[in-house]
């Protein structure tokens, strides 16, 4: 089998990812799919950065050894604290990584005429700062605001994405956005889940252009591998199969709700054994 005929992994805390998953197969539908949502693990977006650097490097640890031609990390707290760590334990296997943040960076930058952005994301993503930091240094005259809205994502896992419950936590989030002195145009959806609730965002911020980061992450994910020569060049379309660290069941149900079907096949894997830690040395070595 040659390189570009392995899966692309994908990794999430959870189901979240399963929104740039399904953005992947729309933009590059010949291309194999290899899903971990770590829901033994989930949330990332409350945990420290060296637990998620931990979680992180177990889980792409794991899709690195089954053998995958590259990495996207689907999950925007991880992106925060583990890019970094990623692509060095990655780099020896020329394993390319690709997050969430810089694509979203950049269509943003491409949408906002003003350079005033907003970006909403969990208490880990808003802490790390890695959106803020990446929009000033391409675009240092923006104005940027950071918020964390932890409650979007048991709305967008309980199905609540409309309705008086939604409308009600995305006023209370959002609407100091509107009524601020500098009102952003652009607003970045920096967590997985935010996308399911873009029309109730919408309401409570209309004309603000929202940016979803999982399409502008599967477009820089096509980009790469025709860079890499990476594509998979086949007429059968291509497949994704999902694994979890516990509860299949739970993420096969709220899993639907994000993709419209249910995520299948899917198992379970235990990663509880899988050093963390050493990582690098032990994906040079292929252990
Ligand atoms: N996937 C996470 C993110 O995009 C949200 C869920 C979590 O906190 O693990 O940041």
């Amino acid at each position: 089998m040659s390189r570009s005929d392995l899966p692309i992994g994908v990794f999430d805390s959870g189901v979240g990812g399963l929104t740039v998953l399904e953005a992947l197969r729309r933009r590059l539908p010949a291309e194999d799919l290899l899903y971990l949502g770590d829901t033994a693990r989930v949330p990332y977006g409350t945990r420290s950065p060296d637990t998620v650097r931990r979680y992180a490097l177990r889980v792409g640890g794991h899709l690195a050894r089954r053998g995958v031609k590259a990495l996207v990390v689907a999950c925007n707290t991880a992106t925060t604290w583990a890019l970094e760590t990623l692509e060095e334990a990655a780099a020896p296997l020329g394993i390319p990584v690709i997050g969430v943040i810089r694509p979203g960076v950049a269509r943003a930058l491409e949408c906002s005429p003003s350079g005033r952005i907003a970006v909403i994301g969990t208490e880990g993503t808003v802490r790390g700062g890695a959106y803020g930091r990446a929009l000033l240094g391409a675009r240092p005259d923006a104005t940027i605001t950071q918020l964390p809205c932890p409650l979007f994502v048991s709305l967008a896992e309980e199905g609540w994405t409309e309705g008086p419950v939604a409308s009600l936590v995305a006023e209370r989030y959002l609407s100091p956005l509107r009524l601020s002195e500098n009102p952003p145009d652009t607003l970045i959806l920096g967590c997985t889940h935010y996308p399911l609730l873009a029309d109730v965002i919408a309401e409570v911020l209309p004309g603000v252009r929202l940016v979803d980061s999982a399409t502008a992450t599967a477009d820089a994910v096509a980009e790469r591998l025709a860079d890499d020569g990476l594509l998979r060049r086949s007429t059968r379309p291509g497949r994704a199969r999902f694994l979890v660290t516990d509860n299949l069941e739970r993420f096969q149900i709220v899993g639907e709700r994000f993709l419209g079907v249910i995520p299948s096949p899917a198992e379970v894997v235990d990663l509880s054994d899988e050093d963390d830690r050493a990582l690098p040395h032990r994906l040079a070595a292929g252990a």
